[in-house]
């Protein structure tokens, strides 16, 4: 399709000139001296440049820009001027010419400034759109603002009056999202709509409000179309090919950003569960083989003792420790995957607190670590699940002595607000921190910085504080150590 340019001068002879000239550069030229006839044919279809003197009467060139950009808004115009009013023609580019040339004009300027103009905004068009679609498909996985962005990107892209994003949802069309003016009709997008999924392919109907084009392109994702990509342009804005081309484009990003949606949200739901329930299977399967091995191993090293082969007894000690360690992996396995069930009984907080610590210290033995406890006496009992309890703040506080690596100082302290009904739980450690990374994932299933670590410990202990109701942050700073807090809502038992 050949690009329109439309010229308008009125001086007779230059326009006639420039007819010809631009012609037969290829150009599909319209050439007018009368500023009205001008804005006629810019409402009547869309060009791709403009041309403009500018001294002109009654109106100047400035003044039919601006009435030009009222109808298309995103015209490229160029002022043509005389030496002598470059000044004038300076301002015409501060309020939204392209570029101006001066008359007479020399050798292959005319050529030139046309070439720069019409890739410049193709140009500008191409990084628009990929900043707004790398925007929509960076945003962040809420499927309702991906389309948002992708419905906005598009108007912005092209010269839309609208645009709608409509998705398949249980058989039928749903607007999802949608940008520009309101549409007047919603039939006939979504006919077109439904069309272009039939086809397969963008579509162009002129069938639009007020004798306009609609252009539909399909979403397709993976099996098969899930939406459509609608736009509405007004009649004087046929959309051209590289509209066509902007939109299949642009339907494809967006089918892009609807399924890394669907993929995180089906991720965020199911698949966790699908995880824990996957490893519950394993860890039951490894369990049995397990005990009887611990036995077997046990049982070498008691016949080596009594065979006075203290080397190959210590082995097999080692074999036993070793599977020790991976029995308790697969208990908190285990433990993860059971269905979220509390058992509360009337609990001290204090006393789980106790046995943790008791049961860290007996697991991560070192004489240089100071444990300190600034227990608020008047938290009473309640009733908690002290089992699921233990397991959680056990392994805040293994995490806390692992930080610690022998030196240093764990404060365990709680909070209580009778007014409040909250307990605050605090575990300090003065161990060696966490760099932001670590910290922003320290919460996620199997995250781990350490050799031997399952990254379970955290994941763990959230659900359990969440299963109660309760809330647990952690901030921490390299080096200096890290915080981590439960908040727990408390019902005192009444004794
Ligand atoms: N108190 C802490 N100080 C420093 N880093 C910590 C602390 N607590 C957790 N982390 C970091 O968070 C990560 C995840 O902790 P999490 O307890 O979930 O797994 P893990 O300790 O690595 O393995 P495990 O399942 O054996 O507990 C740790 O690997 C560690 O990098
Ligand atoms: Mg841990």
């Amino acid at each position: 399709m050949k690009q329109k340019i439309l010229v308008v001068d009125d001086d007779a002879a230059i326009l006639e000139v420039l007819e010809m000239r631009l012609s037969a550069m290829g150009f599909d030229v319209a050439a007018t001296s009368d500023p009205r006839k001008a804005l006629e044919a810019v409402e009547a279809s869309r060009f791709d440049l403009a041309l403009l003197d500018l001294r002109m009467v009654p109106t100047d060139g400035m003044r039919l820009m601006e009435a030009l950009h009222q109808r298309q808004p995103r015209l490229p115009v160029v002022i043509m001027t005389a030496h002598g009013t470059i000044q004038t023609a300076v301002e015409a580019v501060r309020r939204g010419a392209f570029d101006y040339i001066t008359k007479p004009f020399v050798n292959d300027e005319l050529r030139a400034k046309i070439a720069r103009t019409l890739a410049t905004r193709r140009w500008a068009r191409d990084r628009e759109r990929l900043l707004t679609v790398g925007q929509a498909l960076a945003s962040s996985g809420v499927m309702a603002r991906v389309l948002d962005s992708v419905a906005q990107a598009t108007v912005e892209a092209t010269d839309a009056d609208r645009c709608v994003v409509f998705q398949l949802e249980r058989g039928a069309l749903v607007p999802m999202a949608s940008a520009g003016s309101p549409p007047p009709s919603w039939e006939r997008l979504e006919a077109a709509a439904s069309a272009a999924m039939d086809k397969g392919v963008p579509l162009a109907v002129s069938d639009g409000a007020d004798g306009g084009t609609i252009v539909a392109s399909p979403l397709v994702v993976q099996h098969g179309p899930a939406g459509a990509l609608v736009i509405e342009t007004s009649v004087r804005l046929e959309p051209g090919d590289d509209d066509l081309e902007l939109l299949a484009l642009f339907s494809s990003q967006a089918a892009i950003a609807i399924r890394n949606t669907h993929d995180l949200e089906r991720l965020r739901s199911g698949a966790v569960a699908a995880l824990g329930r996957m490893a519950t299977q394993v860890a039951h399967e490894v369990k049995n083989p397990l005990a009887g091995l611990r036995l077997y191993a046990h049982h070498l090293e008691q016949r080596l003792a009594r065979a006075g082969d203290a080397e190959a007894k210590e082995l097999a000690g080692k074999i036993a420790g070793t599977v020790d360690d991976l029995a308790s992996v697969v208990a908190q396995i285990t433990a993860f995957g059971r269905p979220p069930e509390l058992h509360r009984t009337a609990t001290s907080l204090h006393a789980v607190l106790d046995e943790c610590l008791e049961l860290g210290r007996a697991r991560r033995p070192s004489e240089r670590v100071e444990i300190v406890r600034a227990y608020d006496q008047s938290c009473p009992q309640a009733m908690l699940d002290a089992r699921e309890l233990k397991k959680a703040f056990l392994n805040l506080v293994l995490n806390a002595l692992e930080a610690l690596d022998g030196a240093g100082k764990l404060t365990v302290a709680t909070e209580y607000s009778a007014a409040a009904g909250i307990v605050v739980v605090t575990i300090d450690d003065t161990g060696q921190g966490m760099t932001e990374e670590t910290l922003a994932r320290a919460f996620d299933l199997f995250f781990t910085t350490k050799a031997t670590g399952t990254g379970l410990g955290m994941s763990i202990a959230r659900s359990v504080i969440n299963l109660h109701a309760g809330e647990l942050t952690v901030s921490s700073h390299e080096n200096y150590g890290t915080r981590v807090q439960a908040r727990l809502p408390l019902e005192p038992v009444t004794k």
